[in-house]
């Protein structure tokens, strides 16, 4: 089975319990990101949203994207998950709304060319494809100028998962040089690059790189991905990081 098929498989018959344990956390009225569901107001990782074209990469049930079309964006959500986009279709129906939702890869989005002003992903379709394969199709996607911005895992909690015992270490159990494809015993497959690799597939497909955001959760931050002890590791190391990368003109 393909990394790409094992992923479906993996979201389609997860994602109802997946729904069942976020939603309350990831259904906020407000825009939020990540493990901690920080406030978009106040990263401003998006910035200004209205009348832009917002692609979303891996939407699952599209409580992003429901939240940007209040804002004024035009949203299209993608998702390689099936089940996901029925979440989504639920959603986007008891919301009142009407936008795009396509059932492709990241890697290969049925859209034309310089389509959207954004592309973003929260711990989204870039967590589970290859970046040498999706971070040129969202180059290919956006017009010039237009902003690609993502929240995923880091090399740290990647290198620092102990995977036998279920726990985050202060060990590294990971090589560090060769970082790409992770694959779990009972999971998806994950992809997660050094950091100078990421900044070569960035500027390969004509990226400018803005900021590189390294969350430490704050003080009282709650989360239904991560557990208390988890929260703690993520004050010493980054858990969680968002990139903010411009097409060039
Ligand atoms: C952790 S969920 C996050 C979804 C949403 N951002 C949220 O916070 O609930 C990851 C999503 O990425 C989707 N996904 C995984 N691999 C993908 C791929 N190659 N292309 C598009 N979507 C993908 C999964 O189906 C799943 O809905």
């Amino acid at each position: 089975m393909s990394d790409f098929e094992q992923n479906r498989a993996f979201w389609d018959s997860h994602s109802d319990e997946y729904q069942e344990t976020h939603r309350q956390h990831i259904g906020r009225p407000e825009l939020r990101w990540g493990l901690w569901q920080l406030p978009e107001s106040d990263l401003r990782i998006l910035g200004e949203v209205s009348g832009k074209d917002v692609l979303e990469l891996g939407c699952g049930a599209a409580q992003w994207s429901i939240l940007l079309a209040g804002l004024g964006a035009r949203p299209v959500g993608v998702d390689n998950s099936a089940r996901q986009l029925e979440h989504a279709r639920e959603a986007l129906a008891a919301a009142g709304l009407d936008f795009p939702l396509i059932h492709a890869p990241a890697e290969s989005v049925p859209l034309p060319d310089a389509s959207f002003d954004v592309v973003f992903a929260d711990h989204g379709a870039n967590r589970f494809a290859d970046p040498y394969a999706w971070v040129p199709e969202a180059a290919r996607l956006l017009r010039p100028g237009g902003l690609l911005a993502f929240s995923g895992s880091t090399p740290f909690e990647v290198m620092c998962w102990n995977e036998p015992a279920d726990r985050m270490d202060a060990e590294l159990h990971l090589d560090y040089f060769g970082l790409h494809r992770i694959e779990e015993s009972d999971g998806p497959v994950q992809f997660e690059l050094p950091y100078g690799e990421w900044i070569r597939r960035f500027r390969a497909n004509g990226f400018e790189i803005e900021e590189l955001r390294e969350i430490q959760p704050p003080p009282g931050a709650e989360s239904t991905y991560r557990t208390a002890e988890e929260t703690e590791w993520a004050r010493r190391w980054p858990m969680e990081q968002i990139w903010m990368v411009r097409k060039g003109r």
